[in-house]
């Protein structure tokens, strides 16, 4: 009974092509790769999105809460057709990105999140789904929201987008912005950087471990200030959150 209602409850996968990995050097002079992760993976990047639930500063809170959301749905199988692209810089992970296909024709862009700052490793990772987007999966538009000033820059802004406002994007119900092909080849030259294929010994270094970010965005040492925002005046589940942290290395996490 329950293995017959779990065929009922997930959805089944259109097969897509997979996004092929590339690698670019960022402003501080290190090797940056992008590539998909696997289903598999997923369990690994969780711990590294759980405490920027925390972080309010430009938007991190409800960006984070809801690409652990979308990356558990992934995960679980309850979410269709979605994909998963991660950044990294020395195996660290520096930014998750991802999305779903819609359809034949349109694609749906979720989440851009950086874990690593001043980079522009958002900046490049959007890049790189876009192109997942237009060049590997064919799409014509792919829908696109901003929920931070930031990310209106980066994507509104700097690639023209188009208002899409009579379609509610699925993430918050919200008007949508579209990138066209046009648009995309428009921005191809200065925006999307990379190459292929990505040394081996790089690729391989990516692929054995996701390690966690050395300088992730932190909420504020004020517990005080850290606590107001989350109903908790006592700071017991911020400072469980970074003991929790602390066990699995991160140098932010240690209280
Ligand atoms: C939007 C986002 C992905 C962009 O990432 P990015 O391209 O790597 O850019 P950064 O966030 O590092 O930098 C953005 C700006 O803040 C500045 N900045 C640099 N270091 C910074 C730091 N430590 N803290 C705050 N801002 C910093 C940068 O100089 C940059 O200015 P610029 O736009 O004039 O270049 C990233 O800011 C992010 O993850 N934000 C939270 C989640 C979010 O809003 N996602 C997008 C959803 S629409």
């Amino acid at each position: 009974m329950a293995v017959e209602l779990e065929k009922i409850l997930r959805p089944v996968d259109a097969p897509l092509p997979p996004f092929p990995p590339k690698f670019m050097k960022v402003a501080s002079g290190e090797d940056m790769v992008v590539r998909q992760v696997s289903r598999e993976e997923i369990p690994d990047l969780l711990p590294h999105v759980e405490p920027l639930i925390h972080v309010e500063r430009d938007y991190y809170d409800i960006v984070a809460v809801r690409v652990y959301a979308e990356l558990l749905g992934y995960y679980r199988h309850r979410v269709q057709d979605e994909y998963v692209l991660i950044a990294q810089i020395n195996g660290e992970l520096a930014a998750i990105v991802n999305g779903r296909s819609l359809n034949k024709d349109v694609g749906v862009s979720y989440h851009t999140l950086a874990l690593r700052r001043g980079l522009r490793v958002g900046a490049h990772a959007f890049a790189a789904k876009m192109e997942y987007h237009m060049d590997i999966l064919g799409h014509k538009e792919v829908l696109i929201v901003a929920e931070s000033p930031i990310g209106f820059r980066r994507w509104m802004i700097e690639y023209h987008l188009e208002k899409r406002f009579n379609v509610a994007h699925e993430l918050g119900g919200v008007p949508s912005w579209a990138l066209t092909k046009p648009l995309f080849d428009a921005a191809r030259d200065t925006l999307v950087v990379g190459r292929r294929p990505v040394p081996e010994a790089l690729l391989k270094k990516a692929q054995a471990a996701i390690l966690p970010p050395s300088n992730p965005p932190k909420p504020p040492a004020d517990l005080l200030g850290a606590t107001r925002s989350m109903n908790d005046p006592t700071a017991s589940a911020l400072l469980l959150s970074r003991q929790r942290l602390a066990k699995l290395g991160e140098p932010e996490g240690k209280v």
